[in-house]
């Protein structure tokens, strides 16, 4: 009795506050997808979450992302790298922040705000030469996952984008969705978490395969003021404003046959 007792209230306890833990070392900017973490550093050094400890790779990069889609990342001077065989190889195009989120498409933003897509066919290529395709819009941030992608403006309005296909990856047209974010990320299952420019994390409730654009905000009301956040299978990764790493266990969208 008393020990069911203890349960009833350990449950509820994690159900309201998140269990959430503090991951060593400090970043910059860092993204989770099939699996596995990459993070970025002030300094551009990169690394990858590897059996509970940060394992470096070479290279100096602004900006990485890991998904379905691979590696990518992209540099100081906008050039945009892929891991292949361990090592990145520069392909082709200018981009400021990149997303492998997609089920084998890449999409991303350029300096000025302009949206580009990669193809399944070029996105899974072993050539360096790649056509993106450029999306009509701009947008400051870009992020695709199960059911397609959505982005933020200059002005943190928000958008998501029908008819994303890995073969046609630019899509069919924009949808304002209500709210004011500086960046969002979807993860694999189709889960969008965003972040509001007073740095709090916001889940997108009420996504379903018939509905893709969800319901309504949910503020998660976490302690620290965010900076960065990226989502993959139950894991929200969050920076707080010094770059400290906190990993939250939440619920995804339960999509999860998408993965
Ligand atoms: C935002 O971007 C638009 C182009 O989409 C541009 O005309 C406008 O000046 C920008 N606004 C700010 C505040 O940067």
């Amino acid at each position: 009795m008393l020990l069911s007792l203890c349960l009833f209230l350990l449950g509820a306890s994690t159900a309201k506050g998140h269990t959430c833990t503090d991951v060593p070392g400090k970043l910059q900017q860092l993204d989770a997808g099939a699996g596995e973490v990459y993070g970025i550093t002030t300094s551009g050094s990169i690394y990858k979450w590897q059996r509970n400890m940060w394992a470096q790779l070479p290279g100096e990069m602004t900006h990485v992302s890991v998904g379905p889609a691979g590696v990518w990342a992209t540099n100081k001077g906008n050039l945009v790298f892929k891991l292949q065989d361990n090592n990145w190889m520069r392909v082709s195009g200018l981009l400021k922040q990149v997303d492998a989120g997609g089920k084998k498409y890449v999409a991303g933003v350029n300096p000025t705000g302009v949206v580009y897509c990669l193809n399944q066919y070029d996105t899974i290529s072993r050539s360096p030469y790649v056509q993106f395709t450029p999306i009509p819009g701009r947008l400051v941030y870009y992020s695709c996952g199960g059911l397609g992608c959505w982005g933020v403006n200059n002005v943190s309005q928000v958008y998501f984008r029908y008819g994303v296909k890995p073969t046609a990856c630019d899509g069919s047209q924009w949808w304002r969705v209500e709210g004011s974010l500086v960046m969002l990320e979807v993860g694999t299952d189709g889960s969008v978490f965003g972040l509001s420019s007073d740095g709090n994390v916001y889940k997108r409730e009420g996504i379903t395969y018939t509905n893709p654009t969800g319901t309504s905000w949910v503020n998660l009301n976490f302690r620290h003021q965010v900076k960065h956040l990226s989502y993959d299978a139950g894991a929200l990764w969050l920076l707080n404003l010094e770059g400290d790493i906190i990993r939250c266990e939440i619920p995804g969208t339960g999509l999860s046959h998408l993965i």
